[in-house]
């Protein structure tokens, strides 16, 4: 690993002496990420966790590091300190060949007919998730809506009704993913990294114990698929392989869906007029249920849901280390260096985007198309090889829920209510996103 000596020609700071920027970042990573933006440029060098990092969010060192065409960045190396432990052998903890073939196989349960099925099999379970909500005087939307993404992720991805388990099964997902930003990752008593490993040993068992009844059914559920697929090369994936991904693929469906709703609800609860056009666009279908054919129909709601995604990207950093040393924006870096591609920086730059901090979902529009003002403006869903392979999945499920969620119910922020998002792991509104709920009738 590199020194930090190796890097005091490249513009950025060493942060506190010992723990670097590492109590900022956990406190206030906005605040920090827009100071050193500003301070030092689109690209700039932080230290954190016991390294430097070079932080990455100019648009062109994005395109090198994200397709990187010349095999120059591994995200194995990359993700290995934050997650490795937690999420290992993950599909994102693997590199180049390795990862090719495991992505080809999991790509068979991503493809267009397996998405129409999980949509049909999404929309009764939102009707019967959302239909309480109204009820609720105390309403808060970030944990019901955690709830539902677990309902359906049980249904749609495991295929068995969770029931006593799910609180379990829930809990162990907060717990893994919460480790994954413990300073100290050593499992000592009390800590939040036990806690988060405790997480991941109860999911290897819920998932290992149900892979040979999958194997054998003609499920349509997730994990079924993920059971049966085979690679163009007749390459299947082993018991033990099915584990680990599932436990990933859980960990990456479900927070970011959560975080990615939460906060498009967020923006609409205070934006009126265009909660009201997107409500308009939904009673356009035909029916409370979205079909898979229908999609498309929804093109505001398309534009919305990006521009939340824009502000509060559910993966805000994307790991990688250097395998030799290479220039990344005319700066050189050694081998072994840590860089973090950031769209928190990208996200906001001027140069692309007109009022940055606004929530403007109109910019995504044919004719303003600011997102394409660079082929690396926007990466919600990262590039290259890792691109999200939940991308279309995650617009899906975005969309069924809004469409239920729009015809069924108006709504805003509680009286009085203040919210703050807070960014890592994964962004959630604090206080839980106290709603107002009127019922359309
Ligand atoms: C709004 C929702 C989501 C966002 C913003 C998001 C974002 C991302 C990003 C940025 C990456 C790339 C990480 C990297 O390059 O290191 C990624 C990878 C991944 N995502 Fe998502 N994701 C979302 C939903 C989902 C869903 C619903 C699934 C599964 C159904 C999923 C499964 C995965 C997997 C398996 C990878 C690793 C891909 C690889 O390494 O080849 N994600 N996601």
């Amino acid at each position: 690993m590199p020194s930090m000596d190796q890097f005091t020609e490249v513009a950025g700071e060493s942060g506190p002496p010992l723990i670097g920027h590492t109590l900022q970042f956990v406190r206030d990573t906005t605040g920090l990420i827009a100071r050193m933006h500003q301070q030092h440029g689109a690209n700039f060098r932080i230290r954190m966790f016991g390294q430097p990092i070079f932080v990455v969010g100019e648009p062109d060192s994005v395109r090198t590091v994200l397709l990187d065409r010349d095999k120059n960045f591994s995200s194995q190396w990359g993700w290995d300190h934050a997650i490795g432990e937690l999420f290992s052998r993950g599909l994102m903890l693997r590199d180049f060949e390795q990862h090719r073939t495991h992505r080809q196989i999991m790509q068979m349960a991503f493809r267009a007919d397996a998405l129409r099925t999980y949509t049909g099999m999404m929309n009764p379970l939102i009707e019967r998730g959302i239909e309480v909500w109204g009820s609720d005087k105390e309403f808060r939307f970030y944990p019901a809506i955690k709830q539902l993404t677990l309902d359906l992720a049980a249904d749609v991805f495991m295929g068995v009704p969770l029931g006593p388990e799910a609180d379990k099964v829930n809990q162990a997902f907060v717990d893994s993913v919460q480790a994954s930003i413990a300073v100290i990752k050593k499992e000592l008593p009390g800590s939040s990294y036990r806690r988060g490993m405790n997480g991941r040993r109860h999911l290897e068992q819920f998932f290992g114990n149900r892979v040979e009844e999958k194997r054998a059914g003609n499920g349509k559920d997730m994990f079924s698929e993920f059971c049966r697929a085979t690679s163009d090369d007749g390459e299947r994936f082993s018991d033990r392989d099915i584990v680990d991904h599932m436990i990933f693929l859980l960990m990456a469906a479900h927070d970011t869906t959560t975080s990615s709703l939460s906060s498009l609800v967020y923006h609409l609860a205070l934006d009126q007029e265009w909660q009201d056009r997107l409500r308009e666009e939904a009673m356009t279908l035909d029916s409370d249920h979205l079909r898979y054919d229908e999609k498309d129909r929804l093109s505001l709601m398309d534009r919305a849901f990006k521009e939340s995604l824009r502000l509060h990207p559910p993966v805000p950093f994307i790991a990688r280390r250097a395998l030799r040393p290479l220039q990344l924006g005319g700066v050189d870096l050694p081998a072994g260096t840590s860089v973090t591609v950031c769209s928190l920086v990208t996200h906001n730059l001027e140069e692309h985007w007109s009022d940055p901090q606004r929530f403007d979902p109109g910019r995504f529009s044919p004719e303003r198309a600011e997102d394409r003002s660079h082929s690396h403006a926007y990466f919600p869903f990262g590039g290259g090889a890792h691109t999200c392979i939940g991308m279309h999945f995650a617009y899906l499920q975005v969309k069924a829920v809004m469409l239920q969620i729009l015809r069924r119910y108006r709504f805003r922020l509680a009286p009085g209510h203040r919210v703050t998002m807070i960014p890592v792991p994964i962004p959630r509104p604090k206080e839980g996103l106290a709603l107002q709920l009127e019922e359309i009738s």
